[in-house]
Parts: C-alpha cells; sequence; structure tokens
C-alpha cells in the first residue's frame, strides 16, 4: 500500500509516535496486517447487504461499557444504559485464577441498582490471552474458574458476566485450541449460570473485522450459549505503518469507491456478518464507539479520507468526544468540519490535525439501521469517552442519550 521510499519515516512513526489506545480495550487494529501477511483468506461473494426491517421481538438492550471512576459512580447516569458491562477490573493471575473487583468498589457500583432497579450490571473479564488459553484446554481449570466467577457474582449482585477476550485462535500469542475451548468454557459457564435462584446473563464483547470473527469463532455455538454478542464495531481504521493514510473509526456502510476488503470495513458489514453465519438478530448488540480517532496529515492540503497520514493526531490515537468539542468551540482559525454522507460520520480537519469522531447525527443514523435490522440492540464503548464533563454543552452524555432517544422511541 504504501510506496517503498516511504518505508524508512513509517518505520521511524510506527517505533516512536504511535500510541497504544490501551484503555480501549482493543486489540483489533492488526487485522489489515494479518490479513496481508496469511494470504489465505478467500473473499467471496457477498449476498448481505439487504435492510431487514423485521423488528426483534426481545426488548430493546442498550449495553454500555463502564471503567471504574471513569466517570465516578455520583456522575453515572443510572438510566442512561440498560445494561453496564463493568471492564477492568477482572483479570486472570499467574497461577491461572480469575481474580475480581475489591467487593467495596463492588458495591459502590451496585448503588446505581438502588436508584434504578432495572440496571442490569454485568463482569467484563479482559484474560490475557496466554492464561485463557491454559484455562479453556484445561477441564479442570475451567471448572474451577466457571466456579469462583458464579460464587463472585451472585456473592456481589452481579446480572451477568462478559468476555472481552482479543482474540481466539487469532492473536499472535493465541493457541488453535481456543476457538473449540471457547465453546466449551461458555458452555460450562451456561450450564453454572442457569442453576441458583437467579438466572445469570452471559455476554461476549466479539469482533468487528470479519477476518479475526472468522479465525477466532464458532458462531452458532456462540449463538446457542450467550445471551447477546457486543460486536466491537470500531477501530476499522487507525494510523499504522501498513495503514498510513486517515480513515474513520466506525464508518456505518462502505463508500462506493472503496474495493476489496476496504469495502468490508465497516459496521454493516460486520454485522451482517455475524447474521450470515448463524447469529440470531435478536443476540446482537452492534457495537457504536463514543471515540474517535485522530491522525496527523502528511500534507495539510489533503485531507480527504485516504489522505497520506504520518501518525496519530497531536491529541494522541484515541479522541474523547468532550476533547472535539472543546476544540470545535475554541481556537483562532477554527476546524473545517466535514460530513461523509456514504460512511454517515463526521470528520474535522485544521492544518495537520485530522479527527474522526462520532457526533449525535452520526450515532443516531447506527441506532435508526440497528432498529431497522431488528438487532436486540446497541452496545457503546464506553461512557468515559462521551461528554460527561459538559464540554460540548449542559447536556451530559449527549451521544449515549442520543442512541437511547433512537431505540427507545
Ligand atoms: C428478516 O429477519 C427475520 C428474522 O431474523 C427472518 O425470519 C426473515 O426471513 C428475514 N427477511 C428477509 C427478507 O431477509
Ligand atoms: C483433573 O482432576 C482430576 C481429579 O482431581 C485428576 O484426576 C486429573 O488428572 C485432572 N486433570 C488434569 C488435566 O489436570
Ligand atoms: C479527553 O481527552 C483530553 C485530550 O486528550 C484529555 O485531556 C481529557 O482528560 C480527556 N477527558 C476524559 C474525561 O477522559
Amino acid at each position: 500500500m504504501a510506496s517503498v521510499k516511504w518505508l524508512p519515516i513509517l518505520i521511524f512513526v510506527l517505533l516512536f509516535c504511535e500510541s497504544d489506545g490501551a484503555k480501549n480495550y482493543n486489540h483489533q487494529k492488526d487485522y489489515l496486517w494479518k490479513f496481508v501477511k496469511d494470504g489465505s483468506h478467500k473473499l467471496v461473494g457477498d449476498n448481505f447487504d439487504v435492510h431487514n426491517t423485521s423488528f426483534a421481538s426481545s426488548p430493546t438492550v442498550l449495553s454500555c461499557y463502564y471503567e471504574y471512576n471513569r466517570p465516578p459512580v455520583d456522575k453515572v447516569d443510572a438510566f442512561l444504559c440498560t445494561h453496564l458491562l463493568f471492564i477492568g477490573l477482572c483479570d486472570i493471575d499467574s497461577n491461572n485464577r480469575l481474580f475480581f473487583p475489591n467487593v467495596n468498589v463492588a458495591r459502590d457500583v451496585m448503588r446505581l441498582k438502588k436508584t434504578n432497579p432495572q440496571l442490569k450490571i454485568l463482569l467484563t473479564l479482559t484474560p490475557r490471552n496466554q492464561r485463557i488459553s491454559n484455562i479453556v484446554l484445561n477441564r479442570n481449570l475451567s471448572a474451577v474458574a466457571v466456579r469462583s466467577i458464579t460464587s463472585y457474582l451472585r456473592t456481589n449482585d452481579f446480572d451477568g458476566f462478559d468476555i472481552d477476550w482479543e482474540f481466539p485462535s487469532w492473536s499472535s500469542d493465541a493457541k488453535p485450541t481456543d476457538k473449540n475451548g471457547l465453546t466449551s468454557f461458555l458452555k460450562m459457564l451456561r450450564g453454572s449460570f442457569r442453576s441458583g435462584p437467579k438466572k445469570l446473563l452471559l455476554t461476549m464483547a466479539t469482533s468487528a473485522p470479519w477476518t479475526i470473527s472468522e479465525k477466532a469463532y464458532d458462531i452458532p455455538s456462540l449463538n446457542k450459549y450467550l445471551d447477546f454478542v457486543n460486536i466491537m464495531n470500531y477501530d476499522f481504521h487507525d494510523f499504522s505503518w501498513y495503514e498510513p493514510f486517515t480513515g474513520y473509526n466506525a464508518p456505518l456502510f462502505a463508500k462506493p469507491l472503496e474495493i476489496w476488503l476496504l469495502s468490508r470495513l465497516n459496521t454493516a458489514y460486520s454485522t451482517l456478518y455475524w447474521v450470515e453465519n448463524g447469529m440470531d438478530r435478536s443476540k446482537i448488540l452492534c457495537g457504536i464507539p463514543t471515540y474517535g480517532r485522530g491522525y496527523t496529515l502528511l500534507f495539510s492540503f489533503l485531507h480527504s479520507v485516504y489522505a497520506p497520514a504520518i501518525g496519530p493526531s497531536k491529541f494522541g490515537d484515541g479522541l474523547n468526544y468532550s476533547m472535539i468539542c472543546d476544540e470545535q468551540r475554541g481556537g483562532l482559525g477554527g476546524y473545517t468540519l466535514e460530513w461523509d454522507d456514504d460512511a454517515k460520520v463526521p470528520y474535522m480537519h485544521k492544518g495537520r490535525q485530522w479527527l474522526a469522531y462520532e457526533d449525535e447525527r452520526s450515532v443516531s443514523l447506527k441506532a435508526q439501521w440497528i432498529k431497522e435490522q431488528g438487532f436486540a440492540g446497541a452496545m457503546v464503548f464506553d461512557l468515559a469517552s462521551d461528554d460527561w464533563q459538559g464540554s460540548c454543552s449542559y447536556n451530559l452524555f449527549p451521544l449515549i442519550k442520543a442512541i437511547n432517544r433512537v431505540l427507545f422511541d
């Protein structure tokens, strides 16, 4: 993709400039590179860009990722989302044991259920690949993990468990046994969650790019054992040395000029891939980001999508919506605001800064599409990167509120 004389610059950028969006728990960004390296993927004809307007019968879900203290519990609107996915404090230690949030932290978060008794709070596991690989490969370790998860959730009044494993059988430190191991592990969890006084929910954060989904999951089994999949429809484009040009974090649809794999890197394609491969619409939560992605352009006068870029923006790689609003309001010269009517997303540029983000319009259009498709609802990543501080207006959490309004209208 890059011409050869670029390579030294690009490698420099890779080594010194690229910031790691670690807070986003997202390792999807290498899918393109792996696609190119591993030429084994076949591209077959697509027949799933049809719009299906049959509505799901189950109640609509708006599931939001929430990291402790981002924002503090007192600032979380307990009525904004139907489900909160509490992320960041559940992992696996070097002895293959799960560890969980401190009980005082759990109690603090559970206060939200006093305000809204309908709110469901799930705990998200963000496991290290090698450790979860060990667990799912070994029935005894799995049994111990399932027991400790079930007991922790029931003791601390959680409503379910969510697994954000990025990604089985796909990551460089993953094992080929992960795919089937995951299925057995989910089956055991499902069995354990079914018994007892209250049924617990079981969900997973799953990849959006089909190149990952195809390798990582046995989709019919996920359909059998999970209540919902949270499809991470973001990070489709992000600065890297093998993709040294601008792109949208979360385009809804393909642009007419996008060909081959580029035409598949969007929310609609990814989500319908899951439908085509055996996931019920009533179990699909289509991911919507509240964060954007920033680039530094090579030339300020080339500022369209797919313009050459030399690194992340001066604000870094991941952008929150408060910062976008601050930049739009202040500053001499100001940004030029653009709207891409194919991809249905905004971007803005000023000098060599090029920022792709979500606004109320883009997230509303995604929510509208979700309704038209009859999916269970939306997943949002995350509360922290929406404007909870009031930089945009007095209306806090404007993006998630916009999604909520469309979904429950
Ligand atoms: C739309 O989706 C429903 C439920 O998934 C399915 O039964 C129906 O056949 C679909 N219709 C079309 C036209 O694809
Ligand atoms: C699992 O536990 C059983 C009974 O404690 C033991 O006999 C067996 O060797 C263990 N298997 C593995 C793979 O550790
Ligand atoms: C939003 O991003 C800006 C710029 O990177 C940062 O200074 C600020 O702390 C962020 N706000 C939140 C709530 O994370």
